[in-house]
C-alpha cells in the first residue's frame, strides 16, 4: 500500500442523496469538496491572475500534459522549478494526461499496445504518447494530481471496441503506475471508462481499484451523450468507487450536470465552459444565461447578477461590460471570466452548505428553477 500524497477526507453524507462533503490534501494545500477546478490548458487560467484565482476561492486548477509537452516543453518547466514555481500559483495543480487531446485535438492518430502515435495539432510533427511518457512529463511538471493515459473512446462506440479499450487502458493504467517515481509526493488518479456499458464500467472500476490509485476519475462522458445517459452511467459507476478516494468526473461543468454529479457521489469537477464562453460574452447568472453582447444590454446599468458578490458585479455594470465586449477590449474578457468562474465556485460552495444542511434536492429544485432549466 502506498502512503498517497493525496488524501480524502469524508465529513458527512448528505441524508437524501448520494452526495458527499469532504477535504482533499494535497502537497500544496487542502481544499474542500465537493470542488470546481477552473481550467489552465497551457499553465494561465486563459485572463485570470493567481491572485485573481485565489481570491475567488480556487484551491485547484487543472492543467494539461499534451499542451506543456508541446509548448514550452517539461523541460523548461522542470528548470523553472515545477509548474507551482512556473507560474506563481502554490495552490493544488491537476494535470490531464494527455490521453483526451490525444483523441480530441489530433487526427492521424494510430493507436497501439506501447502507446499512441499522432500529429501535433500544430505544426503537423510525428509525435508519440504512451503512458510511461505521460507520467515522465507530468513527474517533471510537478502537479499534485496526475492523471493516468487512457482511451476516450466515442460514446456510440461498439460493445466490441469498448472492451478492447478497456482492457487496453487498464493496462496503460498499470504501466503508469509502475513509471511513477514520485509516489510520495504527487498523487495519481485512474480513469474509468466503459462508454454507456455497465459491466464495462464494472471491469475499468474493478481493475483499476485493484491497483490502489490515489483517486479515480470518470472519464468518457460529457462528450455529446445526452445528458440523461451521462446520469445513468454516474449512478451506476459512482458506487463501485472507494468511499475513502477522491472521484472526479472529467470535463463537466454545466450548472445542471454539476449538481447532479454531486448528487451522484461525485467530489470534483473540471470544465473550459466558464472561461470559453465568458471570452465571446456569454455569462452564467442565477437567473440563466446572460449573452453580454445583446442590443437589450446596451442601457442596463444592473450588475451582471444582482445576486453575485464578485469583482465584476460589484463595481461594473453590463453596459460597461457590453461595451468592452463589443470594442474587443481586453478588461470585458476578464471581467466576464471572472464572474462566469465564481459563478462556478459559488454555485459549489452552496452545494456544500446544502449537503451540511441535508436538504440538495430542495436547493436543486430552487436553483433549477431560478436558472430556467425547469422552463419546458
Ligand atoms: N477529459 C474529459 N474526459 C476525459 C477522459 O475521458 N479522459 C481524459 N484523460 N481526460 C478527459
Ligand atoms: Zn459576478
Amino acid at each position: 500500500m502506498i502512503d498517497h500524497p493525496v488524501k480524502y477526507h469524508l465529513e458527512k453524507k448528505e441524508k437524501h442523496t448520494g452526495a458527499r462533503l469532504g477535504k482533499i490534501e494535497t502537497p500544496h494545500g487542502t481544499f474542500e469538496t465537493p470542488m470546481f477546478m477552473p481550467v489552465g490548458t497551457l499553465a494561465s487560467v486563459k485572463t485570470m491572475a493567481p491572485e485573481e484565482l485565489e481570491e475567488m476561492g480556487a484551491g485547484i486548477i487543472l492543467s494539461n500534459t499534451y499542451h506543456l509537452w508541446l509548448r514550452p516543453g517539461e523541460d523548461i518547466v522542470d528548470e523553472a522549478g515545477g509548474l507551482h514555481e512556473f507560474m506563481n500559483w502554490d495552490r493544488g495543480i491537476l494535470t490531464d494526461s494527455g490521453g483526451f487531446q490525444v483523441f480530441s485535438l489530433s487526427d492521424m492518430r494510430d493507436i497501439k499496445e506501447e502507446g499512441v502515435h499522432f500529429r501535433s495539432h500544430l505544426d503537423g510533427s510525428k509525435l508519440f504518447l504512451s503512458p510511461e511518457k505521460a507520467i515522465q512529463i507530468q513527474n517533471k511538471l510537478g502537479s499534485d494530481i496526475m492523471m493516468s493515459f487512457d482511451e476516450c473512446p466515442p460514446f456510440d462506440e461498439s460493445y466490441d471496441y469498448v472492451k478492447k479499450s478497456v482492457e487496453r487502458t487498464s493496462r496503460w493504467a498499470e504501466r503508469g503506475l509502475n513509471a511513477h517515481e514520485k509516489l510520495n509526493k504527487q498523487g495519481l488518479f485512474g480513469i474509468v471508462q466503459g462508454a454507456g456499458f455497465e459491466d464495462l464500467r464494472k471491469q475499468s472500476a474493478k481493475d483499476l481499484v485493484s491497483m490502489d490509485f490515489s483517486g479515480y476519475s470518470i472519464g468518457g462522458l460529457s462528450v455529446g451523450e445526452p445528458k440523461k445517459e451521462m446520469y445513468r452511467v454516474l449512478d451506476f459507476t459512482t458506487p463501485l468507487l472507494p468511499e475513502n478516494k477522491p472521484r472526479y468526473l472529467m470535463g463537466v461543468g454545466t450548472p445542471d450536470a454539476l449538481i447532479e454529479g454531486v448528487i451522484r457521489g461525485v467530489d470534483m469537477f473540471d470544465c473550459v465552459l466558464p472561461t470559453r464562453i465568458a471570452r465571446n460574452g456569454t455569462t452564467m447568472t442565477s437567473k440563466g444565461r446572460v449573452v453580454i453582447k445583446n442590443a437589450e444590454y446596451a442601457r442596463d446599468y444592473r450588475p451582471l447578477d444582482e445576486k453575485c458578490n464578485c469583482y465584476t458585479c460589484r463595481n461594473y455594470s453590463r453596459a460597461y461590460i457590453r461595451h468592452l465586449i463589443k470594442s474587443d477590449e481586453t478588461f470585458g474578457l476578464r471581467l466576464t471570466s471572472y464572474h462566469n468562474l465564481f459563478f462556478l465556485l459559488d454555485l459549489m460552495k452552496k452545494v456544500r452548505q446544502a449537503i451540511r444542511e441535508d436538504n440538495l434536492l430542495e436547493f436543486k429544485e430552487s436553483f433549477f428553477e431560478e436558472y430556467g432549466y425547469n422552463k419546458p
